[in-house]
């Protein structure tokens, strides 16, 4: 019986909506944009990161996935920092429906997001996003998510739609970019 019970368990986790979908084109900004981000800059404060915000133009321009992305949904876009041994707990996003992110060189950190409603107010399941270099992954911010990060700086370029989560979901931007 318990057995049984393990493998339905299982079959329910695997057949679950990733909360993420990584963008089949391979970016050519990472090294760009990891050096600019080790320049002296002024990190403001944004959700609870330090981030600063880059001109569209410098992505738009090298990158044809975003110029498209771009003229279908504005957007504006910088990079975020989180110092070592810091997370950002579970949460969902106040006003973003979804968002399209790449971690900017190594770091050692773990972003997860909530598999199913959790088993109480303690114990759940989770799913990680294991971010692979030169890669775009849309981004459910309304699926809980949390981030831990462990022993350097972690940067992150992050793309905020100016649509909010009632005019533009992770569904329909998925949809979306898979008929591009
Ligand atoms: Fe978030």
């Amino acid at each position: 019986m318990q057995k049984t019970m393990g493998t339905v368990d299982l079959k329910l986790v695997h057949e679950r909506k990733e909360p993420f979908y990584e963008i089949p084109y391979t970016s050519q900004l990472d090294a760009g944009l990891s050096m600019l981000a080790l320049e002296d800059h002024e990190w403001i404060d944004y959700f609870n990161f330090e981030a600063i915000r880059l001109p569209v133009e410098i992505v738009t321009e090298s990158c044809s996935f975003l110029e498209r992305l771009y003229e279908a949904h504005p957007f504006i876009c910088g990079i975020i920092r989180m110092q070592p041994y810091t997370f950002y707990d579970w949460h969902i996003d106040t006003n973003r429906g979804t968002c399209i992110n790449m971690k900017l060189g190594y770091s050692n950190s773990y972003c997860m997001f909530e598999n199913g409603n959790r088993t109480n107010d303690l114990t759940g399941r989770f799913v990680t996003l294991d971010y692979k270099i030169n890669t775009y992954y849309a981004f459910d911010n309304q699926v809980p998510h949390a981030i831990y990060n462990f022993d350097r700086e972690r940067y992150l370029f992050t793309i905020e739609f100016e649509e909010d989560k009632t005019k533009l979901t992770f569904d329909n931007l998925v949809q979306e970019i898979k008929s591009w």
